[in-house]
């Protein structure tokens, strides 16, 4: 199973980012996750989207051919980071690339409701008509990493209790994608 990454957060220590490392290995036996490289995307500019430039058409190309997709995100200001949007905008226009495309939400913040709202709201862009994906329903599956700065311990790894529900939540997401 090919799973792409969208990581929405590019600082060096990113909390999301260790934690898309830390499925990487974790559920290596059961898919290969390539987190993607969105820093390097330019600004969306409506003039290029029927023709981008290449690296942006290699992005999209690899969200095309994943069998699923994986977005950790941050919360910024209550919603997604601008990275992360301007990575989605990309994918909504020309090609529509996440149109079916079974997607598992996550996010870790430093604040009390862990990305709940900027979930939501990532929730909402993926309905969108350019977007439109098949995303992993929430009852049940909303991994919510609240005051992760005390959740990632000093060896790396996330604390027991979030990899026991990381678990059962990456179970339903292989369902998903396998019933796509
Ligand atoms: C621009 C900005 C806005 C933020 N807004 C929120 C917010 O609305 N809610 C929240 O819980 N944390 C917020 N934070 C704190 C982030 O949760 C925290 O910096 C987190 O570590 C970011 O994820 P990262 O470690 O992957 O970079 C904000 C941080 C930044 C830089």
């Amino acid at each position: 199973m090919n799973i792409v990454a969208l990581v929405g957060s590019i600082r060096k220590e990113s909390y999301n980012m260790q934690i898309a490392k830390i499925m990487q290995e974790r559920y290596k036996d059961k898919m290969n996750i390539k987190i993607a490289d969105i820093r390097s995307l330019p600004h969306f500019d409506q003039d290029e989207e029927l023709d981008p430039p290449s690296v942006v058409k290699d992005f999209k190309q690899e969200i095309l051919s994943a069998d699923g997709i994986i977005i950790v995100t941050p919360e910024y200001n209550w919603s997604i980071s601008g990275v992360l949007k301007n990575a989605l905008d990309w994918a909504s226009r020309g090609k529509r690339v996440f149109m079916k495309k079974p997607v598992m939400p996550l996010g870790a913040s430093s604040g009390m409701v862990g990305t709940l709202r900027a979930q939501t709201h990532l929730r909402q862009i993926l309905s969108a008509p350019g977007i439109q994906a098949n995303v992993l329903s929430p009852g049940g599956n909303e991994v919510l990493i609240n005051f992760v700065q005390q959740k990632i311990e000093e060896n790396g790894q996330l604390d027991e209790d979030t990899l026991t529900f990381l678990d059962s939540v990456i179970e339903k997401f292989v369902d998903l994608v396998k019933s796509n």
